[in-house]
């Protein structure tokens, strides 16, 4: 697909699509809760959908009017053994959360993705679930989907120090720990994204949460809820970048989630010396504007704690880093080789080709800037957020054109990009 080139005074407002965490884990906090549960503006996009899917072939009723989803739950022990194995299509959340709810399952399940899932580590999921007494198999004894898992009816809960920083491992965790007769404890490395905590206690349920330290009691009754997702500040992150890097932009984006454990790249765009407004306008339910305008930038150096809190938006941060002046350096983000690509050597690589100064690391990239970018020919490697990060690249390249390979990739979590990216006059 050729991309837009060449642009200029980026202008108006969008309001961003639903929050892709919230959207997955809306389906199954409905699935697994006691009566009814609504979802407004849950994102209808590739990954939320084999979401949904899988729930419908557990025996979960779930309607869609094309407004509201509704989904009739059960609780955990009504789920019904599959006809046939699922297919998680590329959705990394939508399998490592599964195995957890399906840690209490009496049948055996069989989950499947792509070619990208095929290579994501499941280990990390399944170690932990054993330890509870689930018993797990990947293809051929390995770690890798399609994945084959029994559950039990004698789930232990367990006390687990994470050797990662995840938040789909420690979701999967806390799903079997409800399942369970005890109390599960967990220590996370750094924190990650809290939306299954929050819901947990929006669904009726409890979880002690202090730091890194989390404990939960098993077979709590959940009671099926109104849900309102938030806009997702991932997908709201392109816009931003655009809105800083495009020559006479202003860009504002509303109903924004601003959980905290998300807004790592509002904090990095204020120490960048970009112009960044943020405006919280419904304080109870975490919800804000922002506002953008074309900036001067300073390279930072990004590492530690922050990276959970903007681990999927580092490929766009990579691109603002080639268009600010001075070093960038990424670290602490190893994380991102196991990503729907190695996120590393994806950004590095086409950015490369497009003029960039960019260097990969063991665990992140050394950027420096400020680089005029030009056309190529590059590919989204099948990771929606790599082919969008290549789209507003383009936007800045003034010389030759950029042809993306891969660019229906977009659609896993964000449909109607091109679109949104229309709404703000790229011709
Ligand atoms: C997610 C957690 C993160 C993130 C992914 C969504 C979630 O993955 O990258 O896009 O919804 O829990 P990890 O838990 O592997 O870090």
């Amino acid at each position: 697909m050729k991309l837009l080139t060449n642009q200029k005074n980026l202008s108006g407002s969008l309001e961003v699509p639903g929050d892709k965490s919230i959207s997955h884990r809306s389906i199954m906090f409905g699935s697994i809760a006691q009566g009814t549960t609504t979802i407004h503006k849950f994102l209808r996009a590739d990954d939320c959908m084999s979401t949904l899917a899988l729930f419908r072939s557990l025996g979960v009723q779930i309607e869609d009017d094309g407004q509201v989803i509704t989904v009739h739950g059960k609780g955990f022990s009504k789920l019904h053994a599959p006809k046939e194995p699922l297919n998680v299509g590329n959705s990394g959340t939508t399998i490592r959360l599964a195995m957890g709810i399906l840690a209490g399952s009496l049948f055996e399940t069989t989950l499947f993705g792509d070619a990208s899932i095929a290579k994501r580590p499941m280990n990390r999921v399944m170690l932990p679930l054993e330890k509870m007494g689930v018993t797990c198999k990947g293809i051929k004894g390995s770690e890798f989907p399609p994945i084959t898992i029994q559950g039990t009816s004698h789930l232990q809960p367990i006390k687990y120090e994470m050797p990662v920083a995840s938040a789909q491992v420690k979701s999967a965790i806390l799903f079997a720990g409800l399942q369970t007769k005890g109390e599960t404890v967990l220590i996370e490395k750094e924190q990650t994204r809290n939306h299954t905590e929050e819901m947990i206690r929006q669904f009726g349920g409890s979880i002690e949460t202090s730091g890194k330290k989390i404990k939960i009691k098993g077979k709590q009754q959940l009671k099926g809820q109104e849900v309102i997702v938030p806009g997702d500040i991932s997908s709201a992150a392109f816009f931003l970048v655009a809105g800083l890097i495009v020559p006479g932009s202003h860009i504002v984006l509303e109903n924004v989630g601003l959980n905290p454990t998300r807004t790592g790249i509002i904090e990095v765009i204020e120490q960048m010396g970009g112009k960044i407004f943020v405006q919280e306008t419904d304080k109870e339910n975490q919800l804000g504007t922002i506002r953008v305008e074309t900036s001067e930038l300073k390279g930072i150096e990004i590492g530690g704690a922050l990276i959970p809190r903007l681990i999927d938006e580092l490929p766009i941060i990579a691109l603002l880093a080639t268009q600010a002046t001075g070093e960038t350096i990424i670290r602490d983000a190893q994380e991102l080789k196991v990503k729907e690509t190695n996120r590393i050597d994806a950004v590095a690589k086409e950015l490369g080709t497009l003029g960039a100064s960019i260097e990969p690391t063991d665990d992140g990239l050394i950027i420096q800037g400020k680089t005029a970018l030009h056309g190529g020919q590059v590919t989204s490697y099948g990771d929606h957020r790599i082919g969008m990060m290549l789209q507003i690249a383009a936007l800045i390249v003034t010389q030759g054109t950029v042809e993306l390979e891969k660019a229906e990739a977009v659609s896993v979590s964000y449909p109607e990009f091109f679109k949104d990216l229309a709404k703000l006059g790229v011709k």
